[in-house]
């Protein structure tokens, strides 16, 4: 007996040693009652009012939300800000389409980087917002006075966007603020989000590729791994310090609080928190859902951006120009493709359906003890069983429909852009005329002037869109993509168009797609400047793009009628499961999925075992980058001079012990949207930027896995490393402030670089 007791008592220590909070995406607002006590206990030596304060500088505001719109509600990657200046870190992978729009032949920064020496030199990105958050609030009491039980999902959004409206207008201060309502725990809470949108957001820095995106696809999504995935932008304002859009006068913005920069690195065990605006996770799912994605879901769009990444990999191989103009999109598909394919699998081995489904029969058997609960929640997990073996019935149209349709070939999709000018252009019926001959004439001046400013600003956007088309690949693509259409979805399930082209052409959709691009306006920027110059009802009406974006918008309009009826009913059954689920484990303290929004998460910096017998350390380093390097490999080139500098160990002031740390690991809790966030230490400092997760537990966005869940982080000495040793850009490093403990007495120093 008592050799069992020590032993569990010993495995208890070991473990409390070991594991911290890891698993939670924290709200800011919440963490001094939440997390605080433990945060301390694990390593934080901030002040809750220095992490979080609404009316002082706090932590908070050093962390950037990214987005391309004026008044984002959510944000694609996140920034930290890191100078008095305004200077920004985030992902290479974040800022990877900008970089590659300012990228050309002759310029292509994309290939060899990018460094501004003055602020002069910094690129200015139209459409890029930088977003700080001022306030959050709860107004959950406030929106449920509007809903009541009774109400369909339809019913309750509408209530919730008048609620929503009227709070945004309060909050925003005559339009000084961007205020953004979410709904929480599957519309169970609802938080009201205040920020400041600054819209002057220029690219100063960014690493070659070989660097940033070292390893490419192979790596992506694993460890070990050695990419410098970071570029740096800077947020500036109008002279008064407001937001302001681009203008020679604005000046780098004065923000409320930098992240200062430790070079102590990390230590196994060591406290890491990350903040920043993770985009969506799915942890409270039932089994049903998890097997509608791994059964319905996934397999279509793996199928798609699998077949789209073939077509497109040998023109961008043949042409630097098509490589170019290809970067952005193939890595974003190819990034979403990889993570369902890993997701499948984690997904599948570590068995999660059946630990939902434990969760689920015991729910089940909570429920049924009791009459009241039973009355309230009796029907919950039926209905969303059902609600999704309809959605699963429905599903197949409706992805291929979007996937290899409308969102398959560029051209259908850029065609529809037109449908607008298309509706204009149809010659007015007879019957519509006012008999009045002037009233007559007025009508049809107006549609006149109506056409005439949709095809200026049609016009306005076709550069745009050629500098990232190829049409010849294109067309390859739309043929592969109405192949896998006419494949995947039952021929009464078809859009009509489709089935009569295989017939026409004898099967041979490479034959319809060569007549389409022969003929189609949009297969050519010349042929549509001239439309669009002179535009008519006749050329858009035979035009054939038109006439397959025409059909499947029409085939979607029906697929996605039906497939929200069948999803109706899911949104409240789920909104009942999680108010259940909380009431049935009382004692838990329940995180939010994520929704864009900020959150904290907290663990330590941890190697994992990805498998039996296999251990993986916690950092990478130098001596990776050369054993990985292979030349005839583009994922895997290794600057020449990145190479000298590793053979001479010529790390300077950024390695440790003769050697140069590249990533580390850490187990805090994140998803995509958090790529760019800060890695901070107990002390408040950066110690690394979060860009990855780990492949081994790819479902980790559906279930947390505390053993094999892992963030990976660049290491901030590397990125210092890249831009003073690497580039030279020692105009950047002597804006940071950079700490280094000293020891003996133990202290820390701000250093001069
Ligand atoms: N997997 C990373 C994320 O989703 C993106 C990494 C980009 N790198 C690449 N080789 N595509 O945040």
């Amino acid at each position: 007996m008592k050799k069992v007791f020590l032993l569990l008592a010993f495995v208890m220590l070991a473990s409390l040693g070991k594991t911290y909070a890891d698993e939670g995406m924290w709200l800011p607002m919440f963490v001094e009652r939440l997390n605080y006590t433990d945060m301390r206990e694990a390593g934080l030596q901030l002040t809750a009012e220095e992490i979080y304060s609404v009316n002082n500088s706090s932590l908070k505001d050093a962390i950037v939300g990214l987005s391309t719109s004026p008044s984002p509600s959510g944000f694609f990657c996140t920034g930290e800000i890191v100078s008095d200046q305004g200077l920004m870190f985030t992902n290479h992978h974040c800022g990877y389409d900008i970089i590659q729009q300012h990228s050309t032949l002759d310029h292509d920064y994309l290939t060899n980087g990018f460094w501004a020496k003055s602020l002069d030199e910094e690129l200015a990105n139209p459409e890029l917002t930088a977003s700080f958050l001022i306030r959050m609030q709860d107004v959950t009491d406030s929106v449920m006075q509007n809903v009541s039980d009774t109400m369909d999902g339809q019913q309750r959004s509408a209530a919730m966007r008048e609620v929503s409206s009227r709070m945004k207008k309060a909050a925003s201060e005559d339009g000084r603020y961007n205020v953004v309502l979410k709904s929480f725990f599957n519309g169970n809470e609802y938080y009201m989000f205040v920020y400041e949108v600054y819209t002057d957001v220029r690219l100063v820095g960014a690493p070659p590729s070989d660097i940033g995106k070292f390893g490419g696809d192979t790596d992506n999504w694993m460890w070990p791994r050695h990419t410098g995935d970071f570029s740096i932008f800077r947020v500036y304002s109008a002279p008064d310090g407001s937001p302001a859009d681009y203008a020679e006068e604005n000046i780098p913005l004065k923000p409320k609080h930098y992240l200062p920069i430790s070079l102590d690195g990390v230590q196994e065990d060591d406290f890491a928190m990350i903040w920043g605006f993770p985009g969506s996770t799915d942890r409270y799912l039932t089994s049903y859902g998890v097997n509608f994605n791994l059964d319905a879901q996934y397999p279509a769009i793996i199928d798609l951006f699998g077949k789209k990444l073939d077509v497109w990999k040998p023109f961008m191989a043949a042409d630097q120009q098509v490589n170019i103009q290809y970067a952005s999109k193939h890595a974003v598909t190819a990034n979403t493709w990889k993570y369902l394919i890993g997701q499948t699998r984690g997904l599948k081995n570590l068995a999660v359906a059946d630990k939902k489904i434990q969760l689920e029969n015991q729910f089940t058997a909570w429920v049924n003890a009791n009459p009241e609960r039973t009355e309230k929640y009796g029907e919950v997990l039926s209905t969303l069983k059902s609600s999704y073996a309809m959605m699963a019935d429905k599903i197949e149209p409706l992805l291929y429909t979007s996937f290899a349709g409308l969102n398959g070939s560029e051209i259908v999709g850029y065609a529809l852009d037109f449908s607008g000018l298309y509706e204009l252009l149809k010659p007015i019926d007879k019957k519509e005329l006012p008999k009045d001959k002037d009233m007559a004439k007025k009508m049809k001046d107006e549609r006149e002037q109506q056409i005439k400013a949709s095809a200026e600003a049609l016009l306005a956007e076709v550069d745009e869109h050629f500098k990232n088309y190829y049409a010849p690949a294109d067309k390859k693509l739309l043929a592969t993509m109405l192949n896998e259409y006419y494949l995947h979805v039952p021929v009464n399930m078809q859009t009509p168009l489709v089935y009569q082209k295989f017939n026409e052409y004898k099967g041979s959709f490479d034959n319809y797609a060569e007549e389409v691009f022969e003929k189609s306006v949009f297969a050519e920027k010349q042929r549509l400047v001239n439309f669009l110059n002179n535009p008519d009802f006749k050329t858009l009406d035979k035009d054939p793009a038109l006439e397959l974006g025409n059909a499947f918008m029409d085939k979607m309009m029906k697929a996605s009628g039906e497939f929200q009826s069948a999803q109706a009913s899911l949104s409240e059954s789920e909104r009942l499961f999680m108010a259940g689920l909380r009431e049935m484990q009382s004692d838990k303290v329940f995180y939010p999925d994520a929704n864009s929004t900020m959150r904290m998460t907290w663990g330590t910096v941890q190697s994992y075992e990805p498998a039996d017998a296999i251990q993986y350390d916690y950092v990478t380093t130098s001596k990776g980058i050369l054993e990985k390097e292979d030349p005839t490999d583009p994922e895997f080139i290794v600057p020449e001079y990145l190479k000298t500098l590793i053979e001479n160990r010529d790390f300077g002031p950024y390695g440790e012990n003769g050697e140069l740390i590249i990533c580390f690991l850490s187990t805090n809790d994140i998803t995509g949207g958090n790529s760019g966030s800060p890695v901070i230490n107990g002390k408040g400092e950066l110690i690394g930027i979060a860009f990855d997760g780990n492949w081994e537990a790819m479902s980790g966005d559906i279930a947390f896995e505390p053993e094999l869940q892992r963030t990976i982080n660049v290491d901030i000495r590397y990125v210092l490393f890249v831009i003073d040793k690497f580039a030279g850009a020692t105009n950047l490093i002597d804006e940071l402030t950079i700490h280094k403990a000293v020891p003996q007495p133990l202290r820390t120093e701000t250093v001069e670089m």
